[in-house]
């Protein structure tokens, strides 16, 4: 399975996996200090979906879904797969990665698999990591699914943290193809590891930086620096685009969509107005969905796919930051 000519990269298929749970901002007014006019003026968010472990639900479960509906999406069956790259914050277990239980789950063996770990960042990078492997000339197919349940790592007594985030997971289905043009064509994956206390999940209360005012939250949910990270992705993400677009000599009018992670309705706002992009070029759908971390990218860019903004010949980028802290783009000939 391996070739030394140069070829480029096929998206075979998207999908995406939502549970059917809402948790809207009325139900959390319910829970905790909050109204549904404070969360949605300051982040765009109406409800979000949210895994139910009583039904047996939880980031395997989202993750296999999503990959699964990649796969027939792509006109593919599990075992045609060479690799399946799962990027998450939220696997049930460090040992196995959940990448090894889907390929149980989908009966994907002898396909390796690995899990990636780059929060929100995670969908972009893993796409990356995959066009640059099918390049290599040693895959011919991977499978890239990026998912979070974030409910699972939320401490619903912290208002400024759990009113942000859902559970989705957004996949796709990456193939060799002939063209070297086709596929990635820019991608960049940074960080800034001195900035993690931004955003973290301890585990233990050694893990809390000394300096950092904690919410008193349980070990193994969510901490964040909000006013941090909204200066950090405000700057950032304008940063990613503008960069993209220079290193590839293309303009706002040749990209068809720009697939952006779904932070906060402001964060995206404030890139569009600043680089001037259009609103039908920005794909949002954080009312109904929440900051999925690792699921957003992909999630957004399978509903898209799905609706028919997605096609052969078009160039589309995908943005994302998070915890790390991390950012990435990906520039895709579709
Ligand atoms: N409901 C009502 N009031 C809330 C609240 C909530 N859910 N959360 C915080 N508040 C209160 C605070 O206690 C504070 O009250 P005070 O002024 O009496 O102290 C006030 O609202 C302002 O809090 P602040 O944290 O400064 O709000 P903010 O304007 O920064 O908005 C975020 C908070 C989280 C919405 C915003 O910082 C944000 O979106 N940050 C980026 C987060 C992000 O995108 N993370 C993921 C990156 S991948």
């Amino acid at each position: 399975m391996s070739t030394m000519t140069p070829c480029g990269v096929r998206l075979a298929g998207c999908g995406s996996a939502v549970p059917e749970k809402r948790l809207t901002n009325d139900d959390l007014a319910g829970m905790m200090d909050t109204s549904d006019e404070w969360i949605v003026q300051r982040t765009g968010i109406r409800e979000r979906r949210i895994v139910d472990p009583e039904k047996g639900e939880g980031e395997l479960s989202l993750a296999t879904e999503a990959l699964r509906s990649a796969i027939d999406d792509a006109g593919m069956v599990p075992s045609d797969l060479d690799l399946i790259i799962h990027a998450s914050v939220t696997s049930e277990m460090t040992c196995p990665s959940n990448a090894c239980r889907i390929i149980a789950a989908l009966d994907a063996q002898p396909a390796g698999g690995f899990d990636l770990v780059a929060a929100c960042s995670g969908f972009v990078y893993a796409m990356n990591v995959a066009d640059s492997l099918i390049r290599s000339g040693r895959y011919r197919s991977i499978g890239v699914v990026g998912c979070d349940a974030m409910s699972t790592a939320i401490d619903y007594t912290d208002r400024s943290v759990s009113i942000l985030f859902g559970d989705a997971g957004g996949a796709a289905v990456l193939v060799r193809d002939p063209d070297p043009n086709r596929g990635c064509i820019h991608q960049t994956m940074n960080g800034d590891g001195r900035s993690w206390p931004s955003l973290f999940i301890p585990n233990s209360p050694s893990d809390i930086p000394k300096d950092f005012s904690d919410s008193g939250a349980r070990m193994g949910t969510l901490r964040m620096d909000g006013r941090e990270v909204y200066k950090f992705a405000v700057g950032k993400f304008r940063e990613v685009i503008e960069d993209a677009l220079a290193a590839t000599g293309l303009s706002v009018d040749d990209i068809s969509q720009f697939v952006c992670h779904q932070s906060n309705i402001r964060i995206i706002q404030s890139a569009m107005e600043k680089i001037g992009l259009p609103p039908e070029k920005v794909y949002i759908n954080i009312d109904r969905f929440g900051n999925s971390s690792a699921g957003s990218v992909g999630l957004c860019l399978d509903q898209l796919w799905k609706a028919g903004k997605v096609n052969e010949g078009e160039t589309i980028i995908l943005v994302a930051f998070g915890g790390g802290l991390t950012w990435s783009s990906s520039v895709w000939k579709v």
